[in-house]
């Protein structure tokens, strides 16, 4: 029986004094439905009504007690008594769950999620009304936060009952699942779960949903959107990935007031996350989300904003901040699937110092292993005294060195990874025992990490070959699980449910080429439902086995990923191709990810499968390099695509690496403030312009941080790239004589010779950087300098932060660090520029000081003038003023 409940309902109904006829005549046996094969399935639901609803004394919580209307056997039978409880939480968001009053249901275990206010447990008896108020609940029940939240819940007593979820200062509806057609209406069974809201079109813009690659960072009407992890090629469009994220952010255009509320400013924003890891199909249609839900409960969370930057702080506060990355994964990654033995990774390393391009991590694929054995060197190629060497001269360079990972675990009797799983009967079981795959090894058991005994086991392998070889990070494959076979279904609905979701777009069962809906977790619990969190819970066993092993910030890169994956994680977007149309895709994935709490993220750069060239890798470096995570990977079957092979490419290298290092401090400090906040590194233009609805559906740039625009080119044989320009004064940070200014926003064309890639800083922002290096350590070593760009009253604001970038928490008590505030304001002829410092002691230790202060934006009557002050020396880790008029003397 999976953890969804009594499947059948039988047991239910029987509690719940309906015939036994009833439920014997929606036996799930007749009920299969046929759906499926339609395009986009739908079910005519009845809905539910309100047999009694309270609010609680304090207004805080409403619950409800809902009835079915009427039943239909289509995908099984019905939960009759549904119990749904809406309440405030912390930053404001609201929670509404939906749940079988009756029986305990799958859920994301809370160790994962930690939830704040969990609803009464099921079986419970409906809640007492505290204080009898019954006029506010007969037709409506409101919960209003007023001092807390925007936010109001609203549940409406019709036939069938909805809900909705307005804001209170503009009444703009944000959620209504009240719906004319029957098929949106809300539908709970043991294996189908059916809730929909409409949206306003034209109103609301949505962001998320994912993971899938799409030309579109603005979700596009009529599309559906599938859930459900697996090892399909990201150079696919549309289909279900790696990932599952079920959460959106529904950014709205204005809309004048009406009965008497003020109107929606453009940009107003929200979440909503919807928190099940079953698998899904999220149908969009521009006019109405629809979600369609194999297991599990409703468990929906509303983040008020207002802006886009405030609904990451408020989804983070929940999911978990991201976790804070090491200096040096800010430096250029190269790797490869296909280098041969020792021989060809020192070639690379020496390629990149001879071309003279930063080289911070060299990579290895599964070729370094033991007949494909994780935890192990191949004795021939990749032999251990040979690869400790190699380790020891990178690290001696100030480089590091990162493995691939994958999760089976090969069965072999010799094997010590395989001989310690089973005694500590680590693996996840199908009929009462490991279930057998296939993956690279061959024949595979899978560890399981739900299991009490993972996190020692896992930890215990990678300790034992972290003493055979200090790797510097942990690098996490084919963790959907990838199997290479499809085993056959059990006579069971787990394996064949009723409701088949879209997967693999083609309707491949979901036990298509993974571990089995019917395999088991320790507890019992089904791979059906947990299945999505693979590749979060290895992460996450991942990250503290490397805190315990190394002492130092984990750095963990993963394919798989679940909400709340950036907890301990990095991710990069998969299998694409070295095609145009990858480029370009690569950044609403990227942008997605920061979205998703996981804002250290990359695209495989010059492309993952098929021949590359040098047009598409010079190109593809001039936009990789402002990735957050920047690593050149490819396919074995593929040419070579190492950054130095070309001349062009080689030199397009140096120029926009050369920038990436001395924007470290910048990076860094962006990393810092999505460890804190939750904002992400690489943002959508309209994160810091939302109310200029132009931003909305801009798929082909972004903004590093607020204040920096990356215009990519993204076509071959482009002479010249297309931008838009929110308004203000940008400044090429190539050649400050070239700017834009814009009172409004406006399309600019911009010339694209091949080695000249675009990027603008926005009036407003100060920019600490560093000086170029080929490693980061190197480029730590180096001077600050200030780019102040002040707007026309003078002002612009910027901060750094600084620590010694690997250790294990950041900021805090008890830590080294310095925060450095920047500031300039007018004076006289010029600006006045100064810093306030937090913790200063880091700086001063590390002797870093300014020695060059440049100011843009000033104008000496004919236009502007670039205004540099050099030779100075001014500790960072002290506050400082300085006076910078328009013409230095
Ligand atoms: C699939 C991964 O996505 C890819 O990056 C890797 O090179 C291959 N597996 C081989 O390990």
């Amino acid at each position: 029986m999976g953890e969804n409940g009594d499947r059948h309902g039988c047991r239910r109904r029987l509690l719940s004094l309906f015939p036994l006829i009833l439920c014997l005549l929606s036996r799930p046996s007749e009920a299969v439905a046929s759906g499926a094969e339609d395009e986009g399935p739908s079910i005519v639901g009845y809905g539910y009504t309100v047999q009694s609803s309270t609010v609680d004394p304090s207004g805080a919580t409403v619950s409800a007690e809902l009835r079915l209307i009427n039943g239909t056997s289509v995908y099984g039978p019905d939960v009759e008594h549904l119990r749904l409880v809406a309440s405030f939480e912390a930053g404001g968001r609201l929670r509404v769950r939906i749940t079988d009053a009756n029986l305990t249901r799958w859920e994301v275990p809370d160790d994962i999620i930690p939830r704040q206010s969990p609803s009464p447990p099921p079986g419970a008896p409906p809640q007492q009304t505290l204080a009898p108020q019954p006029s506010l609940c007969r037709s409506q029940c409101r919960l209003s936060a007023a001092n807390s939240s925007d936010l109001v819940f609203d549940l409406h007593n019709t036939t069938p009952f909805s809900f909705s979820v307005s804001r209170r200062s503009s009444g703009d509806v944000l959620f209504n699942t009240s719906a004319s057609d029957p098929s949106a209406n809300l539908v709970f069974k043991d294996q189908y779960l059916q809730l929909s809201s409409s949206l306003p079109p034209g109103h609301s813009s949505l962001y998320g949903i994912g993971e899938h690659t799409k030309p579109s960072l603005q979700l596009q009407p009529n599309q559906t959107l599938t859930l459900w992890n697996a090892d399909i090629a990201s150079f696919n469009l549309d289909l279900n990935l790696y990932g599952s994220h079920p959460f959106y952010m529904d950014v709205r255009s204005s809309v004048n007031g009406s009965g008497g509320s003020g109107g929606v400013g453009a940009g107003t924003s929200h979440g909503v996350l919807l928190l099940n890891s079953n698998g899904m199909d999220v149908v969009y249609t521009g006019d109405r989300i629809t979600y369609k839900v194999i297991g599990g409960v409703l468990d929906l969370y509303f983040f008020p904003g207002p802006s886009p930057a405030a609904v990451m702080e408020q989804y983070t506060e929940l999911i978990g901040r991201p976790t804070p990355m090491p200096y040096w994964s800010f430096g250029f990654h190269q790797c490869r699937y296909g280098y041969k033995n020792v021989t060809d990774l020192e070639g690379v390393v020496a390629g990149y110092a001879k071309a003279n391009i930063p080289l911070e991590v060299m990579w290895t694929d599964i070729d370094y292993m033991d007949a494909y054995k994780a935890f192990t060197l191949d004795p021939i190629n990749f032999p251990e005294e040979k690869m400790k060497e190699f380790v020891n001269s990178i690290h001696k360079n100030g480089q590091k060195y990162v493995l691939i990972l994958d999760p089976g675990i090969s069965i072999n009797k010799t094997y010590g990874a395989y001989i310690r799983g089973m005694q500590a009967d680590i693996f996840i079981k199908r009929e009462g025992v490991p279930y057998n795959g296939s993956v690279w090894p061959g024949p595979v058991y899978f560890p399981d990490f739900l299991h009490p005994s993972s996190e020692s086991y896992w930890g215990g392998e990678i300790k034992r070959f972290h003493d055979v070889l200090p790797f510097d990070g942990l690098w996490l494959d084919m963790n959907e699980v990838a199997n290479f076979i499809t085993s056959p279904p059990l006579n069971s609905t787990l394996d064949n449910p009723p409701y088949q979701i879209n997967n693999s777009g083609g309707r491949r069962p979901i036990n298509d080429r993974t571990t089995p809906a019917t395999s088991s977790h320790f507890g019992n619990i089904s791979e059906y439902n947990a299945h999505n969190l693979y590749g979060l819970l290895q992460a996450r066993a991942t990250n503290k086995a490397l805190v315990n092993v190394t002492g130092k910030r984990p750095f963990v890169l993963t394919r798989s990923t679940f909400v709340s994956s950036g907890k301990h994680t990095a991710h990069w977007t998969g299998d694409n191709a070295a095609k145009w149309e990858d480029l370009a895709y690569s950044i609403p994935a990227i942008l997605n990810f920061g979205l998703f709490g996981i804002p250290m993220v990359g695209a495989d750069i010059c492309g993952f499968s098929g021949n590359t060239n040098e047009e598409l890798c010079n190109r593809w470096i001039q936009l990789g390099a402002f990735y957050p995570f920047a690593r050149d990977h490819s396919s074995k079957n593929s040419n070579r695509q190492e950054l130095y092979l070309w001349e062009s490419v080689a030199a397009s290298a140096r120029k926009v690496l050369g920038l990436r290092y001395r924007l470290l401090p910048y990076l860094y400090t962006l990393m810092y403030e999505a460890t804190t906040k939750g904002i992400p590194i690489a943002r959508p233009l309209f994160f810091s312009f939302p109310e200029d609805t132009t931003t909305y559906n801009i798929s082909s740039q972004f903004l590093i941080g607020k204040g920096v625009v990356v215009t990519p080119v993204l076509k071959s044989g482009a002479q010249t790239v297309d931008a838009y320009f929110p308004s203000g004064n940008w400044f090429d940070l190539f050649n400050y004589s070239n700017s834009v200014s814009t009172a409004s926003g406006t399309n600019v064309t911009l010339p694209a010779p091949p080695d000249h890639p675009h990027l603008h800083v926005r009036e407003g922002n100060i920019l600490a950087l560093q000086g170029e290096g080929n490693t980061t350590e190197a480029a730590r070593r180096t001077p600050f300098e200030l780019l102040v760009v002040v707007d026309k009253n003078g002002n612009s604001s910027g901060q750094a932060f600084l620590d010694d970038g690997e250790d294990v928490g950041i900021g805090g008590e008890g830590k080294n660090w310095t925060l450095v505030e920047f500031y300039s304001e007018k004076t006289g002829s010029g600006v006045t520029v100064r810093s306030e410092v937090a913790n200063g002691e880091f700086a001063l230790n590390e002797k870093w000081v300014i020695d060059k202060v440049t100011v843009l934006g000033l104008s000496d009557g004919g236009g502007f003038v670039a205004v540099e002050v050099p030779g100075l020396s001014l500790p960072l880790g002290k506050t400082f003023k300085l006076e910078v008029k328009s013409r230095q003397s």
